[in-house]
């Protein structure tokens, strides 16, 4: 495996506050977690531009009411999915990102968009990769009766929800859960996963590149997964 040291590697940890750029397409509420990291950790980083192909998403909002710099890019007005793609490119490349979080976004990426950013664009998962790639991953997992489910942050390739696992959070399924409870609690675990994994990429621990991830030589290695005790709120 080969990391470069040149490129975005490079230009991440010789200048001064790197921009995130977070896409998604609803409520924002990992987007949220990470913008409240990133100042109460004091990141040498900052969520800078916030980007939506849904006009109405609620994170949006929460956004500009932080200050930070929104755009939209509306899917439905493309012909093409190419063309919402390039479009897209153009405007989270406007935002100059070191990082690229997919949070909550809803589209599945063009190769070109993934190939542009590959080594800088992470993705957060309902589900313990690589089971329950894809969408309604709680109902399935209910369906499928495992007694684990969770959440993972990868990196993204063009194979959807396939890239390299950064960490995962583990969320016991509960005998009474329903979709709706579950997804509570994965949702909770996110909520710690996602800000914890994109604090060690920003403090220059995790290194990122288009051909994988490794840990910095200095840095000390945390434990990359994590069990969501659920207990003391069971109902039996
Ligand atoms: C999260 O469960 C995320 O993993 C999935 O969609 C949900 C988005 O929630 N891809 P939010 O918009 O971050 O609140």
């Amino acid at each position: 495996m080969r990391f470069p040291t040149g490129g975005w590697l490079a230009r991440w940890y010789h200048s001064g506050m790197k921009n995130i750029v977070a896409l998604i397409s609803g409520r924002g509420s990992n987007m949220q977690a990470l913008v409240q990291a990133a100042r109460a950790e004091r990141w040498p980083a900052q969520v800078s531009a916030v980007i939506s192909n849904e006009p109405q998403a609620a994170g949006l909002r929460w956004a500009q009411e932080q200050g930070i710099a929104t755009a939209v890019v509306p899917h439905r007005e493309f012909a093409q999915r190419t063309l919402f793609d390039q479009a897209l490119l153009r405007a989270v490349e406007a935002a100059k990102p070191d990082l690229v979080v997919l949070a909550g976004f809803m589209r599945v990426l063009s190769g070109e968009f993934v190939n542009h950013f590959a080594g800088r664009l992470l993705n957060i998962h309902p589900s313990l990769l690589p089971s329950f790639k894809g969408l309604h991953t709680h109902a399935r997992a209910l369906q499928a009766g495992v007694k684990v489910h969770g959440a993972t942050v990868h990196l993204v390739n063009a194979e959807l929800d396939s890239g390299a696992v950064l960490a995962q959070a583990a969320v016991p399924v509960l005998p009474a859960d329903t979709e709706t409870s579950l997804a509570a609690a994965v949702l909770a675990a996110e909520h710690q996963l996602y800000p914890r994994v994109v604090g060690w990429v920003v403090r220059g621990e995790l290194l990122l590149s288009a051909e994988g991830v490794r840990w910095a030589d200095t840095a000390q290695v945390p434990p990359q997964s994590f069990w969501t005790d659920r207990m003391a709120s069971a109902t039996h």
